[in-house]
């Protein structure tokens, strides 16, 4: 058992620590800023709702015994929150500082001194709270972002509390005795309540899905592959981006080249995909068996100069006619290698295999295989982001056809490979590229909207620098 066990380390060590990422975000401080606005402004709708948990202890009157009391059923009735002032943390996380809240809170207090129970409501001011905080960004096992809070001081300017109703007037002479209690016991329970809240952030961020579907037939691993990196300008986030086939979890032949994304401090996110993480797409679909299409006269449009019929490939294979005439065809198109994308400054390269075997279909409609013919194809194109669309053009760089098998005896493709370079010029790129020209909209993620973007591709990798904008209704 401990050999094996000491067999398997090292391979899952390579697994998990060996991988380079697919996907890389970087937070830069702009967006950092815009965040704790959002935050705050947030906060600040949502504050009066929050629930105050009681408060409860005694006090002392000296000689005349103590008197336990205790605030209850609070509300936050009023809130003025400051903007904090947030940093990087560098090689933790973030760090935050909020100086000058105040906050008005309604409530009920009970009290019980000797036998004498009483009770009323209260109105209690709080003003100049400060809080200096920093919270720690790391990933757990499974590759979830994970935040704990590593520091948290507060402090509470001053009070001011008025109790109303019960035998408050007698209380009134108390009130002296009550307020340093109260200040004391609201500033102690800053940072607890702080830190709660950033153990249920933890909770919900361990809880989250680190693998998504996005098509049919594709999913996409998002977990982290290293612990986030904190710098003093921004917070790097390295994550697998590799898709799979829903069905099945093949690893592709090819692995992630490490990249570096350019420093841009003007956008407030930084997003970086690496040509890994399109080609494992294209894997996973091409081991899923999905680039493939039969192709008959059907489909073709009737002003093509071309019909998949014996007669009309006479024009290029003479035999066919005389061994088949007067017949229907049938073209089995498939991919025979994974299409791969690279990427290179301002251009994006697509590379095709495929065969077409080609069938003639006879009146029982059972298909005699008559010969297959093998391309390579190579596209490229150039790509940008204008108005929160991916735009762009491709072109074809060149094809070649070949004559791969033939049950019929071996012919000329010359005027084929011809052919099938003006089909692509004249009746598929011009549509794709239409499409292209019109834009495709970016994905939204929540109530974000991308804006200010700007597509630069690299060699291994597209990076997107934007700005975001998050709408949120109070
Ligand atoms: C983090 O991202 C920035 C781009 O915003 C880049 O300049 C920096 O090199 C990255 N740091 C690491 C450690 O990858
Ligand atoms: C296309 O036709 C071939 C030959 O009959 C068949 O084996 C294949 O399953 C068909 N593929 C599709 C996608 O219809
Ligand atoms: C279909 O017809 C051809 C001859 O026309 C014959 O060779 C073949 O066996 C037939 N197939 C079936 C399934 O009947
Ligand atoms: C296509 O490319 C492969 C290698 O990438 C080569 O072996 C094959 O001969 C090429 N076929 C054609 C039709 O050019
Ligand atoms: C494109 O043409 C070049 C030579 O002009 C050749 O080296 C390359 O293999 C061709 N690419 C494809 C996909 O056939
Ligand atoms: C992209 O790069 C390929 C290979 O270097 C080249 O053949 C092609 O012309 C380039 N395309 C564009 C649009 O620059
Ligand atoms: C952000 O969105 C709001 C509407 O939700 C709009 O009024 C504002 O102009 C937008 N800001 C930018 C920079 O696009």
């Amino acid at each position: 058992m401990m050999y094996l066990t000491l067999l398997i380390l090292p391979c899952l060590a390579a697994v998990t620590l060996g991988s380079n990422p697919g996907i890389q975000v970087a937070l830069t401080n702009k967006g950092l800023q815009y965040g704790a606005r959002v935050g705050a402004d947030l906060l600040q709708t949502k504050i009066t709702t929050v629930p105050i948990p009681q408060v409860s202890g005694s006090v002392s009157l000296g000689p005349l015994g103590s008197v336990q009391y205790a605030l209850s059923e609070m509300k936050v009735v009023k809130v003025n929150l400051p903007l904090p002032t947030v940093g990087f943390s560098e090689g933790t996380g973030v760090k935050a500082d909020l100086s000058g809240l105040n906050i008005a809170v309604s409530g009920r207090w009970n009290t019980h001194y000797h036998i004498i129970r009483d009770g009323g409501t209260f109105d209690l001011a709080v003003f100049r709270i400060g809080t200096d905080s920093v919270v720690k960004l790391g990933s757990d096992s499974k590759g979830h972002l994970s935040v704990s809070s590593v520091q948290c001081s507060s402090s509470v300017g001053d009070i001011q509390i008025s109790f109303h109703g019960g035998a408050s007037f007698i209380f009134k002479s108390f009130v002296k005795y009550f307020k340093p209690e109260i200040q004391s016991k609201i500033q102690q329970n800053i940072c607890p309540l702080f830190e709660e809240s950033i153990q249920d952030v933890e909770k919900y961020l361990a809880g989250m899905k680190v693998s998504f579907q996005v098509t049919p037939t594709l999913l996409i691993d998002m977990p982290l592959v290293s612990p986030p990196m904190v710098q003093t300008s921004n917070l790097n986030l390295s994550f697998k981006g590799e898709f799979y086939d829903v069905k099945k979890h093949t690893e592709p032949p090819f692995v992630a080249d490490p990249f570096q994304l350019p420093q841009q401090d003007g956008f407030m996110v930084s997003l970086g995909m690496s040509e890994f993480t399109l080609n494992s797409a294209t894997f996973a679909y091409f081991s899923g068996g999905k680039f493939q299409i039969n192709i008959t006269d059907k489909m073709i449009p009737p002003e093509s100069p071309i019909h998949l019929t014996t007669t009309s490939f006479g024009a290029f294979v003479p035999q066919l006619p005389q061994m088949y005439p007067n017949m229907q065809m049938l073209f089995h198109v498939y991919a025979t290698e994974t299409p791969m994308f690279s990427f290179l400054p301002d251009n994006v390269t697509l590379s095709l295999s495929a065969s077409a075997k080609a069938y003639v279909i006879e009146q029982n409609s059972s298909l005699v295989p008559v010969f297959r013919l093998d391309t390579n194809a190579s596209f490229s194109g150039r790509f940008l982001l204008e108005g929160g669309k991916l735009k762009g053009s491709l072109m074809l760089n060149n094809v070649t056809l070949t004559l791969g098998a033939s049950e019929v005896g071996t012919f000329q493709t010359g005027t084929l490979q011809y052919m099938l370079r003006m089909a692509m010029n004249v009746a598929v790129l011009p549509k794709v590229n239409e499409k292209l020209k019109a834009g495709i909209p970016l994905p939204a993620i929540g109530h974000v909207q991308w804006v200010n973007s700007m597509l630069k591709v690299k060699k291994g990798f597209v990076a997107v620098a934007t700005d975001a904008n998050v709408s949120y209704e109070g």
